[in-house]
């Protein structure tokens, strides 16, 4: 595991860009998993002024999101999918026929789940799955329970998650109460991580997820498990990792 501490929320954004700018020129048509949130918006950012430049093109690429609300009409401005579309998609040159979000109106969850894992599985585990991180622990919209989900399902969301999420939305009541999520075993089975997160609301769980014990209750804490995991935090969301190992 390498863990990059950058000063602010653009430093990280830009580290963030740099590993993705890095894999894409090696591997044109890399596999990325993509994450959706107010973090990775700046490292999409960076993303989309490399592309502009001719630094790196997504044009071969394919993407794997996540997460997504259920039920949501792609459609709606607070689904993944127009998260996507309006982040990244529409201002890089990728082939949106190349990226794939779970359906926020599959009739059955299960199946969705099922045909969602077996798109994963034909990439070979994604060249790198970026993550952001709840501050309940939550990556993708697994959320804090008994064991950790090994395939992508049906998710009723964390009250801790409405309640973050919240600020996306004219009211909490708004807040869908269910998603489709990559399950921890899909999330595991990505060739390499990339975690970012920023501010000092996260300081507490950045610390837990890589000093406390691995258990379903932090499920991010299941990547001390992962052979190639990079986590580039700002200094804030470092806080108290930091005070804890000097
Ligand atoms: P955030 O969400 O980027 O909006 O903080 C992270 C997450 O919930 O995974």
């Amino acid at each position: 595991m390498t863990i990059y501490v950058a000063k602010n929320y653009d430093e990280m954004s830009q580290k963030g860009a740099e590993i993705i700018a890095e894999l894409l020129k090696a591997k044109p048509d890399a596999a990325l998993g993509l994450a959706t949130g107010g973090t990775p918006v700046g490292m999409y950012k960076e993303l989309i002024e490399m592309n502009k430049k001719g630094e790196i093109s997504f044009k071969e690429v394919s993407s794997y999101n996540l997460d997504e609300y259920y039920p949501i009409e792609k459609t709606n401005d607070q689904s993944y999918d127009y998260f996507m579309r309006d982040n990244l998609f529409n201002h890089v040159d990728i082939d949106i026929k190349n990226t794939h979000i779970p359906n926020g109106m599959a009739a059955d969850c299960a199946a969705e789940g099922k045909a969602y894992d077996e798109l994963v599985r034909a990439t070979g585990g994604v060249d790198i799955q970026v993550l952001g991180i709840g501050g309940n622990g939550h990556i993708g919209f697994n959320e804090p329970c008994d064991v950790f989900d090994p395939i992508t399902h049906q998710v009723t969301l964390d009250e801790r998650t409405i309640k973050d999420n919240a600020r996306f939305f004219n009211s909490i009541e708004e807040v869908p109460t269910q998603a489709i999520t990559m399950g921890i075993g899909t999330i595991m089975t990505a060739k390499s991580i990339l975690l970012l997160a920023s501010g000092k609301g996260k300081a507490p769980i950045v610390k837990e997820m890589l000093l406390g014990k691995v258990t379903p209750q932090v499920p991010a804490s299941i990547l001390q498990f992962h052979k190639d995991v990079k986590i580039v935090l700002d200094e804030e969301a470092a806080a108290e990792l930091l005070s804890e190992i000097e």
